[in-house]
C-alpha cells in the first residue's frame, strides 16, 4: 500500500512515497475504503512544515474513493459506494464541538495521502451522485466550508450580495453556490486573467485587488450602501477592505489566514456598522450532507486547476503555494 509520508517535517525534502503495510480488514464500525482521490488546502504545507508532525504522519484531509468492506455496525455505507471524507468525523450537527484539529484526518489523524485505509464509518459520507472522485475530494475542506460560511449563520437569500476574495478553492466554490441560492457575487483577485474565469463561472462584478487596492470601497459604492456577507479567507490585512465592503448590519464570515493570523485592526467600525464576525471552521456532517443534496440538484461541477499523481506531491504543493491556481489541486491516486 503506498503512501506519502512525512520524512522530515520542516525541512524541504519532508515528503516521500513509501510502501506500508496493508491496513487489513475493518473491525466493527469501521470501513475500508480504497482512495482515489485528495486535494490541497493551505493547512496541509502548515502540517508539513510543523516540527512538532510526527514521522511518518500521512497528510492531507481532502478524501474520496470506494468502499471496499464494512465492519460488522455498520449500516450507512456499503461496498461499492462513492465516499467523500469529512473534517470533523464527530461532529455530526448543530454548535461546534471543537477548537483544535487533533481528530481531524490528514492533521491530527493520518490523512488520506495514500491508497487503502481502514477507519471509523463516521469520517466518511456518500459522495455525491454524478461526481468523480476528483471532484468529490474537493468538498471535504473547500466545498464544506464554502457551504457553511454562506448558509450558517442566518444564511443569504435570494437577491443578497456576497463578497469573495481570491479565485482559491473556497471562494470558487462559494462563488457557484452563491449563484445556485439567487444571490449577487462579487469576485477580487490579483489576476485580470483569473477574473475572467470567474466571471465565466458567474461573478457579476469582479475588482483587481492589486490594481484596486481599496476594493471595498469600490464595492461600497457599486452596491449602493455594502454587501450583505463577505467571505473573509484573507486574514488581518484585508479585513479593513472587508469591513468597508459590507452594508450597515451585514456579516463578515471570517475564514482564512493567507496573510497571517494577527494583526492590528481598527474595530470602531464594526461597532458603528453594527456588523457580525462570524468564525467558520470547515463544518458538520448535516451541513456537509445538505450541500451534497445541493450539488446533486443542480450541475455544479468544482474548479479544478491541476492534478498531479501521488508521487508528485511535492510538485503539487509548490505548485499550490506559488499562487498560480484557480481553483483547486487535486492528488490522483
Ligand atoms: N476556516 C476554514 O475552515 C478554512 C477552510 C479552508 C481554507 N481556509 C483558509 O482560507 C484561506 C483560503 O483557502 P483556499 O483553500 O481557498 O486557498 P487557495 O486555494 O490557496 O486560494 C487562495 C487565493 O486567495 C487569493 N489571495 C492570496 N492572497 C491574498 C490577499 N492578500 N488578498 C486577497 N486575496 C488573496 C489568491 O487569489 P488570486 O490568485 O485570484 O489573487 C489565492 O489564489 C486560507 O487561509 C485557508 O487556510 C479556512
Amino acid at each position: 500500500m503506498r503512501a506519502a509520508v512525512v520524512r522530515r517535517p520542516a525541512d524541504e525534502n519532508h515528503l516521500e512515497v513509501a510502501d506500508l503495510p496493508d491496513p487489513g480488514d475493518p473491525r466493527p464500525g469501521e470501513v475500508r475504503v480504497r482512495v482515489h482521490a485528495s486535494a490541497l488546502n493551505c493547512h496541509d504545507n502548515i502540517v508539513m512544515a510543523d516540527p512538532a508532525t510526527a514521522v511518518g504522519h500521512i497528510p492531507l484531509a481532502d478524501g474520496a474513493g470506494v468502499v471496499e468492506a464494512v465492519g460488522d455496525g455498520v449500516t450507512e455505507l456499503s461496498p461499492g459506494d462513492s465516499v467523500v471524507a469529512r473534517f470533523f468525523p464527530a461532529w455530526q450537527a448543530g454548535s461546534p464541538v471543537t477548537d483544535h484539529f487533533g481528530t481531524t484526518p490528514g492533521i491530527g489523524l493520518p490523512g488520506y495521502a495514500r491508497e487503502v485505509l481502514v477507519a471509523p464509518a463516521t469520517q466518511f459520507s456518500r459522495a455525491p451522485r454524478g461526481y468523480s472522485h476528483i471532484e468529490s475530494a474537493t468538498l471535504t475542506v473547500a466545498g464544506l466550508t464554502a457551504w457553511s460560511a454562506l448558509m450558517g449563520g442566518g444564511g443569504i437569500k435570494p437577491g443578497d450580495t456576497v463578497v469573495l476574495l481570491g479565485t482559491g478553492g473556497v471562494s470558487m466554490f462559494a462563488l457557484q453556490f452563491a449563484k445556485l441560492a439567487g444571490a449577487t457575487a462579487i469576485v477580487t483577485s490579483s489576476s485580470d486573467h483569473k477574473l475572467e474565469r470567474a466571471r465565466a463561472l458567474g461573478a457579476d462584478y469582479v475588482l483587481n485587488y492589486r490594481t484596486v487596492p481599496n476594493w471595498g470601497d469600490h464595492i461600497h459604492q457599486w452596491t449602493a450602501g455594502g454587501a450583505d456577507l463577505v467571505l473573509a479567507v484573507g486574514g488581518p490585512s484585508t479585513l479593513p477592505q472587508s469591513i468597508r465592503a459590507v452594508r450597515i448590519g451585514g456579516q463578515i464570515a471570517m475564514i482564512g489566514v493567507l496573510t497571517g493570523v494577527s494583526g492590528e485592526l481598527a474595530t470602531g467600525e464594526i461597532d458603528t456598522k453594527q456588523l457580525r464576525l462570524r468564525g467558520v471552521l470547515a463544518g458538520n456532517r448535516q451541513q456537509q450532507q445538505e450541500m451534497i443534496r445541493a450539488i446533486e440538484a443542480s450541475d455544479i461541477r468544482p474548479a479544478i486547476d491541476r492534478t498531479f499523481p501521488l508521487e508528485e506531491l511535492g510538485q503539487a504543493l509548490g505548485h499550490f503555494t506559488s499562487g498560480a491556481h484557480f481553483g483547486k489541486v487535486v492528488i490522483e491516486i
